[in-house]
């Protein structure tokens, strides 16, 4: 109740205090909509900060390789600052068309139209498997309404950057407080739940291999002569796994490697898919 009392305070004072700036005309201010065709907004519009899009973008650290998302792009602030400064290709997708006029306007004045698109369409309805940046600044019940999508969707490895709220239960790799604003990034990490039979040909040894998964957490164990040997320092990060297992010397042997379609690879070992 408290943390709902204060999204809504948070986002009232925004309201008052932003709105009427920006309502107040000039080159940019998009033609007015009649109320009636007004659409439906599941976020209100509150402008993210310059000096919060530019530290977004430091968590994100966009290249030119990059495709960057903003879903509820309001003026097209964070896709353009990608495109202008980095060079990242981008799409801005927001329902009220007002921000779409405004968006693509601030486009062509930066010089950005073969690099950023922006689409009037509902969030909820946006291909996203193509990001690999995605930003966010909207509210919690919707961030978490994307959260299985990200998961599902977006590739490992990318990034996801929030301006403000968190994704519940999945722990951003990064948080960073900026005066009363709060930035959070998430990696998104290769599914690895399941069983495993892994081929070690540095020891020899061939063994099944049980991932517990939870987001960017992971445990395990591994079933070496029917023993169940747990996994020490699991860790994945994107499509980057890693872990320990005692080695038959009392040393411990060191697994890294990357998830890719139905097999993990690492120098000198392979683990694919147990059915
Ligand atoms: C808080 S503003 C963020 C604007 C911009 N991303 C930024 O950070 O400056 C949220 C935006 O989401 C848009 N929006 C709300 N509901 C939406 C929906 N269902 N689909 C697409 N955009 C939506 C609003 O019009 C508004 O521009």
């Amino acid at each position: 109740m408290k943390r709902r009392a204060h999204l809504l305070t948070s986002f009232a004072l925004l309201l008052v205090t932003v709105l009427p700036v920006l309502n107040t005309g000039g080159a940019s201010a998009a033609p007015p909509i009649a109320q009636s065709d007004r659409p439906k907004l599941d976020v209100p519009y509150v402008p993210t900060p310059r000096h919060i899009v530019d530290k977004m973008l430091e968590l994100a650290a966009p290249t030119a390789d990059d495709y960057l998302i903003d879903l509820g792009c309001g003026d097209g602030r964070i896709p353009i600052t990608a495109a202008q400064r980095f060079g990242t290709r981008g799409l801005g997708v927001d329902i009220d068309p007002r921000r779409i006029v405004e968006a693509r306007q601030n486009a062509d004045e930066a010089g950005v139209t073969d690099k950023v698109e922006f689409r009037q369409e509902d969030l909820f309805q946006t291909d996203i498997s193509q990001a690999t940046i995605l930003t966010l600044y909207l509210l919690p019940s919707v961030n978490i309404k994307l959260r299985p999508r990200i998961l599902k969707e977006l590739r490992p490895g990318a990034r996801v950057v929030s301006h403000d709220w968190d994704m519940g239960d999945w722990r951003a790799d990064q948080e960073v407080k900026l005066g009363n604003k709060k930035i959070f990034m998430w990696v998104v990490p290769a599914s690895v739940e399941g069983r495993w039979q892994l081929s070690d040909s540095e020891t020899g040894r061939s063994f099944a291999l049980t991932l517990k998964q939870r987001y960017q957490d992971v445990e395990g164990e591994a079933d070496i002569d029917g023993q169940q040997v747990p996994l020490q320092n699991a860790r994945i990060q994107g499509d980057r796994i890693s872990f320990e297992l005692p080695g038959e010397n009392g040393d411990v042997r060191r697994y890294e490697g990357r998830v890719a379609e139905q097999v993990i690879e690492g120098e000198g070992w392979q683990a694919k898919p147990l059915t």
